[in-house]
């Protein structure tokens, strides 16, 4: 949560860093700020409540000149969003400015002993408590920013990236992380800052990804890494691999449109290279390098949060069913905190769109602890998550913008299919036959996908006909149950209409106390080995007068009678249904969301990277 952006070399810094903040946006748009140094020491701080686009009007016709400078679009975590709280915050004496991607917890205690030196604050934040801390350090130690830093560092709990500059050294910016993700780009003669790559590849494709306890002091022309003990660390550069068009529009009105529609293809790069249904094969090393491990797994736990949870829930039933290993699926946020039993043999797989998320980085972290083998399920390339991981596989669904998530899910299931498949072959839990029919079904996904797309109007006038219900419930079985959580959370998050997902047979212990004729009721029922029972509930909802949209197989003669609305997808074998299953409900929630007016690229109070607890 929380985007920040740097820039120092020859340039105008305030434009690359306001292109920056707009790209950053998804990470949280409570309000935005940037700091311009010029190259007299003279600093210029401008900063709004609310979206980047706020902050480049109240900046019309300002000094805008600077050719270094730091920005920041927030997530608020200590005080509500306002212009006092945004970032970048100023130190006491003037001479620092800050930026800061995370939470210090222990900011409380530290305010109490600066208050006591005289210190005083004009925000609620952690930010300013850290920065003066680090201003007081300089003064009472007499030493080089950098190591009051250092020593400040030392003393503060919790996760930080910051983006510290002074006006003593205009040129220069100093970094540090812990828990929240930077980037550094390098340029000639110029470096560029951000907490992912996307501001930063239309400039240069090098970076150097910083670790956690590692500081940067970047000038024009250098960038020197250390860690907290001042001992030099070389750099390691990578080159991204990442298209300036993949993060635009491209065209669609949103992200989430565009990042919906792109799902043929994004399921087909995933799939490319690694599946090989001809052949029978699949090529995945990180599996295959470690496939004693895997086969011989004697449990194996999924950690996960939001839509990658969901994710996780459908490879539970596909790994037990394929693998004969148990799974359990674990909220990341729950597993942390527990003192989680892991055996030997034991498996953890993490799964992570933005491979940043707080919980589930530090969950990994604690089951590493324990001696467990972690496994990377994750969307961007040398994110943390990544990192940390012993081995992993990427889902390359490319950058994924809008917050909602929808084409990384699909990503994660198709990948979490080919590892379930993979295992399963080695282990010989399937049979060749069966082996070979589910690559033939998972090779057709991406063109089955687009099938349904073109029918993407229908949904849209689904929508329309229910935009203004105030509850919706979805139901499903076996795989599709947390397609149903999936598609209710989807509908929460875009629409802001209260939705709940249940398992279909669990709505007789509860959730039909709320059928009536207002209720709208999404049935996920396309043809598995429980149709017959699925139908049967939904004779129970109409019944009892609830509205009934249904998701069903083509051909399906029986439920159409059922239901007030039908959507039919392509037949797909049950376990990979849910691969076709999300996508009506995706639309089903964008196209409710831009119905009722919301700015479905950027949902009130969430932010797509939660990188702090
Ligand atoms: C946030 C996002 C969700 C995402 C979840 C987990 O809540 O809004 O879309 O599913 O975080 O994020 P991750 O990056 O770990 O998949």
């Amino acid at each position: 949560m929380c985007g920040i952006v740097g820039y120092t070399g020859p340039r105008q810094a305030y434009p690359i860093i306001i292109k920056g903040l707009r790209r950053l946006e998804y990470r949280g748009y409570d309000s935005s700020g940037v700091a311009l140094l010029d190259n007299k020491g003279g600093l210029n701080i401008y900063k709004k409540k609310g979206k980047v686009a706020e902050l480049e009007d109240y900046t019309i016709g300002k000094d805008l000149g600077a050719q270094m400078g730091i920005g920041h679009t927030r997530w608020a975590t200590h005080g509500e969003p306002s212009d006092n709280n945004a970032h970048p915050h100023l130190s006491l004496n003037g001479r620092l400015t800050m930026i800061h991607n995370g939470i210090i917890e222990n900011y409380a205690q530290i305010k109490q002993e600066l208050l006591t030196k005289g210190y005083s604050f004009t925000s609620d934040t952690d930010t300013e408590v850290l920065l003066n801390f680090i201003e007081y350090i300089q003064n009472s130690n007499n030493c080089n920013l950098e190591e009051a830093l250092r020593i400040a560092l030392k003393r503060v709990t919790g996760a930080y990236c910051i983006l510290l500059i002074d006006k003593e050294n205009p040129q220069t910016i100093i970094a540090a992380r812990k828990g929240s993700p930077l980037v550094i780009g390098i340029g000639k003669g110029e470096h560029f800052l951000a907490s992912d790559a996307s501001p930063i590849i239309e400039y240069t494709k090098e970076v150097v990804y910083v670790n956690d306890y590692e500081l940067a002091i970047i000038n024009p022309d250098e960038l020197i890494l250390k860690n907290l003990g001042n001992e030099t660390i070389t750099p390691y550069i990578t080159k991204l691999d990442m298209e300036l068009a993949a993060i635009e529009k491209g065209g669609y009105d949103h992200f989430m449109l565009k990042e919906i529609f792109e799902q043929p293809s994004t399921i087909f790069d995933c799939l490319r290279g690694r599946l090989d249904a001809e052949k029978g094969s699949i090529i995945m090393s990180g599996v295959q390098e470690h496939i004693d491990q895997l086969k011989n797994a004697q449990r194996i736990i999924i950690l996960a949060c939001g839509t990658s949870w969901h994710a996780a829930l459908v490879a539970e039933y596909v790994i037990e069913e394929l693998c004969r290993i148990p799974v359990e699926v674990e909220y990341a946020s729950e597993f942390r905190y527990r003192n989680p039993i892991i055996n030997k043999g034991d498996i953890i797989i993490a799964v992570s769109q933005s491979g940043e998320t707080a919980d589930t980085l530090v969950a990994i972290e604690k089951a590493k602890e324990k001696g467990a083998f972690i496994f990377g399920v994750v969307n961007v390339v040398g994110s943390s998550i990544a990192r940390i991981s012993h081995a992993g596989a990427y889902t390359h669904a490319g950058p994924e913008i809008g917050v909602a998530s929808t084409k990384a899910f699909t990503g994660q299931l198709a990948v979490l299919f080919m590892i379930g498949l993979k295992i399963a072959y080695d282990k010989g839990s399937i049979t060749e036959d069966r082996f070979r029919k589910l690559l033939v079904e998972l090779q057709d996904v991406p063109e089955k996908v687009e099938a349904i797309l073109k029918n993407a109007n229908e949904i849209k006038k689904i929508a329309d006909k229910y935009k203004n219900a105030t509850d919706f419930l979805f139901l499903g079985r076996g795989c599709n149950f947390p397609i149903a959580l999936e598609g209710a959370l989807k509908l929460k998050e875009i629409s802001y209409i209260h939705a709940e997902g249940y398992p279909a047979a669990e709505m007789k212990h509860g959730p039909i106390a709320l059928v009536d004729e207002e209720l709208p009721v999404v049935f996920i029922a396309t043809k598995d080995p429980f149709h017959e029972k699925i139908v049967s509930n939904m004779q129970e909802i109409k019944a009892r007068k609830g509205k009934i949209i249904s998701i069903i197989t083509e051909g399906d003669l029986v439920s159409p009678s059922l239901s007030d609305d039908f959507f039919a997808i392509p037949a797909a074998d049950e376990l990979i249904a849910p691969i076709l299953s999300i996508i009506p409900l995706q639309l089903l929630s964008y196209y409710t969301g831009v119905a009722k007016g919301i700015d479905v690229d950027k949902p009130r109070n969430l932010a797509k990277s939660v990188t702090v607890e």
